[in-house]
């Protein structure tokens, strides 16, 4: 009894606590604290138990000692936690709590898929609930705050980090990014199994140069207003705490001493009154960068530009007390950042009690449950991408394939299925597609199994053996694609191939006349040209997490019938890129029907790509009817566009139904199309359902030369499709210009 009085006690404090404005308890606060105080809340050390970045500070406990830190990252565990929580609470003379960080991405310990893969589930519940079991994993650990979502546009399969996003859309990425904030916040920062978010990496660090981590970025002030910022403003409507700015440049200013981003835009138009953290060392990297000839000099740079935290670079700490006496910032300004710092320990409750999340106890018992792996399992099944499936090889069924050769270098990895990012997950908790495989046919099939090759090098050695596997089974799976370690951050790749000869031995298995099921474990889009024409399945797994084998092995054997689509376009080569499906028609559009010179086109590759964004087979067909609008014309009222989606297959299965806009004339040139909404539904075998959409003028806005934002009257088309190039469509038309009420402000901050 006592215990549920207890519960219900802490939920109604945390509950008031939620609502509390904490505004005279922080300047209360503020008011004690020395300078130095001040500058050390706004230091950010790493532990050395987990190392993120270039350089290391070494040993923090001192510096927590002294109250020279607001926050420490990669540091986890309850009692690990609570060890440093105590200096900082006990041995500092304010006694002010840390902030503990960490990079949990895609889970804690029990790893979801990676982000990317996530995505391709375009399922949002799905998604918030993964960051759900993320927080309550992490939060148990001592954790306060991830660096998560990343939120990062990208274009550029070459670059490493698009596995942690959720791919070349803007639309998708914005609703991906709510549903992740609100996974991890929940609804109570006070409660103990919610944890802060942060918005990164501000800004359109997912648009470098090539695709080369870290490389320059320079686009126009439209694109990156219409592109790269819409999530990040869908993070501030979700009420992410905090941003964390990006390496890179924008046209010649670094995003971490850029006024324009952090105080223009994120503070005075979005209302932004979290805080922002640096990315690691980036105030250090402005010297190589250009703009700053010494350190003092690149601290004042990212004070005066809205940075509230310095990640690991020991820039405020070391030159911020000088900076007020020279009078190169002032003290007002380090006080907003201080602030805020300190608003973000209040809401978490940290001042009422510092040890709220070291709870040993709640860290054995939530880690790791059944229920989170059955949750890990689901989301696993709904990320995978069913790409082809020739004669409907798939799914495999028990009656009639008695041998089954399981083959390729990724068949047995417990490590490369965790995917980069991985934070505390462990190889030993994980199940291979081998495990999967084992348990899903147990005495009901023959397993054979061969490495064949590794994933890197020219060894062939192996091929000999896998082919008389091959050729002793009634069917081939074979598991190939990317390690762990070559997607992710500092990860870029300028051939984007399957490396090693794991393409060879597919060809080489060829010459047993099996069928071959091709299961890709990747952590970015791959140029698949020959696999696509060798396989005759080919499963687009990414790398899935704790429970990758099972669910691969749900989907083979049709426990689940695959619903995924791609978040990204997937190009014939590396030469296409970048290539995304919502770009412009050109004056010169190619027409591949009616081929002639003198067109926007290469000699030796069509201009589309091998497949396109949104693309994803099923087990079962869908046909769709036509679009119906409620009008033809809109003038301020929304419009609705229906369907009617059919399954007309074999298989109960899910459909994610997307919704494309196309404006055909503006002031600007605008894209093909764009996403404007996506419903993913189920039907059964036989069943039809009606989807219907609403098209407001608000979604149809865009900036033009003059940054003003609005749309004109004219003509629209309306796509409806299971593919952003598979669509029905419709025509109406917007009978008067629309401005929109929020416009652009001239960049006011030098
Ligand atoms: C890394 C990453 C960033 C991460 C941080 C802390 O360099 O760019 O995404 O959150 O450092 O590990």
């Amino acid at each position: 009894m006592k215990k549920i009085l207890l519960t219900i006690l802490s939920l109604c404090l945390s509950q008031v606590m939620w609502a509390q404005d904490y505004t005279k308890d922080v300047e209360k606060l503020l008011k004690k604290m020395t300078l130095e105080e001040k500058v050390g809340q706004m230091t950010q050390f790493t532990s050395s138990s987990d190392v993120t970045g270039p350089t290391l500070r070494g040993n923090v406990e001192k510096d927590v000692k002294a109250g020279h830190v607001g926050s420490l990252f990669n540091a986890v565990s309850a009692d690990y936690t609570r060890k440093l929580q105590k200096m900082a609470v006990e041995e500092t003379r304010l006694g002010i709590p840390l902030l503990f960080g960490y990079d949990v991405i895609h889970g804690f310990k029990t790893i979801f898929p990676i982000p990317l893969g996530e995505a391709s589930s375009f399922d949002l519940e799905l998604m918030q609930d993964a960051a759900r079991v993320a927080a309550e994993e992490a939060s148990a650990a001592g954790i306060h705050w991830t660096f998560a979502p990343m939120v990062d546009v990208s274009r550029d399969p070459r670059w490493g980090r698009v596995m942690e996003g959720a791919g070349e859309d803007t639309y998708y990425n914005s609703e991906v990014a709510k549903a992740r904030v609100k996974g991890f916040q929940g609804d109570d920062l006070a409660a103990t199994n919610t944890v802060l978010a942060c918005a990164k990496h501000f800004l359109a660090y997912g648009a470098p140069q090539g695709g080369r981590d870290y490389h320059t970025v320079d686009m126009s002030l439209q694109t990156l207003h219409d592109v790269y910022l819409p999530p990040f403003k869908a993070c501030v409507d979700a009420g992410v705490e905090t941003f964390m700015t990006s390496f890179n440049e924008i046209n010649g200013t670094p995003s971490t001493a850029n006024p324009y981003l952090f105080k223009d835009i994120l503070r005075d138009q979005w209302d932004f009154e979290g805080v922002v953290v640096t990315d690691y060392t980036a105030i250090n990297e402005l010297i190589p960068h250009g703009i700053a000839g010494d350190l003092p000099t690149a601290g004042q740079l990212a004070l005066n530009a809205g940075i509230d935290m310095d990640m690991e670079g020991d820039v405020f700490l070391s030159t911020l007390v000088q900076s007020v006496k020279d009078g190169k910032v002032s003290e007002k300004d380090i006080d907003h950042a201080v602030r805020r710092i300190l608003l973000v320990k209040f809401k978490l409750g940290l001042f009422d009690d510092p040890y709220r999340y070291c709870d040993a106890e709640r860290e054995k018992s939530v880690t790791l449950s059944q229920d989170f792996k059955n949750r890990a399992r689901k989301a696993a099944q709904r990320s995978i991408v069913l790409l082809k499936n020739e004669n409907q090889i798939l799914p495999l069924t028990l009656n009639n394939t008695k041998k089954i050769a399981l083959i390729g270098p990724l068949a047995k990895s417990k490590k490369d299925v965790l995917g980069g990012w991985k934070a505390k997950g462990s190889p030993k908790q994980a199940k291979s597609l081998f495990e999967g495989m084992k348990a899903a046919t147990k005495d009901k099939a023959e397993l054979l199994y061969a490495k064949g090759c590794k994933m890197s090098g020219a060894d062939t050695t192996g091929f000999a053996e896998a082919l008389e596997v091959a050729q002793q089974s009634d069917v081939v799976v074979l598991a190939i694609g990317e390690p762990r370690t070559i997607s992710g951050e500092a990860k870029s790749r300028s051939d984007i191939n399957i490396p090693g000869v794991q393409t060879e031995l597919l060809a080489h298995l060829k010459q047993a006349g099996k069928p071959i099921v091709v299961v890709l474990m990747n952590g970015r889009p791959l140029t698949l040209e020959r696999e696509d024409e060798l396989a005759d399945a080919l499963l687009e797994t990414w790398h899935l997490g704790t429970m990758a084998g099972p669910a691969i092995a749900d989907v083979i054997f049709g426990k689940y019938n695959p619903s995924g689509k791609l978040p990204m376009s997937f190009p014939r080569n590396v030469g296409q890129i970048p290539i995304f499906y919502n770009a412009k028609n050109t004056g010169r559009p190619f027409d591949p029907e009616k081929p002639s010179g003198y067109k926007s086109n290469y000699l030796d590759v069509p201009n589309t790509p091998l497949y396109a964004f949104g693309y994803g087979l099923s087990y079962t067909e869908f046909a769709y009817g036509d679009i119906k609008l409620s009008a033809e014309t809109m003038e301020d009222q929304p419009i609705t566009a229906s369907i009617e989606v059919t399954n007309t297959g074999d298989y109960d299965g899910e459909e994610v139904v997307q919704l494309y806009i196309q404006d055909l004339i503006g002031k600007s040139t605008r894209p093909l199309k764009e996403m404007k909404g996506f419903e993913k539904i189920f039907l059964k075998k036989g069943e039809t359902k009606t989807v219907t959409f609403t098209i407001a003028k608000e979604a149809l806005t865009y900036h033009r030369w003059d940054m003003s934002e609005g749309v004109e009257a004219g003509d629209f088309n309306v796509y409806i499709g299971t593919s952003s190039d598979n669509v029905k469509q419709a025509s109406f038309k917007l009978t008067k210009d629309f401005e929109a009420s929020k416009q652009y402000n001239p960049i006011k901050s030098k």
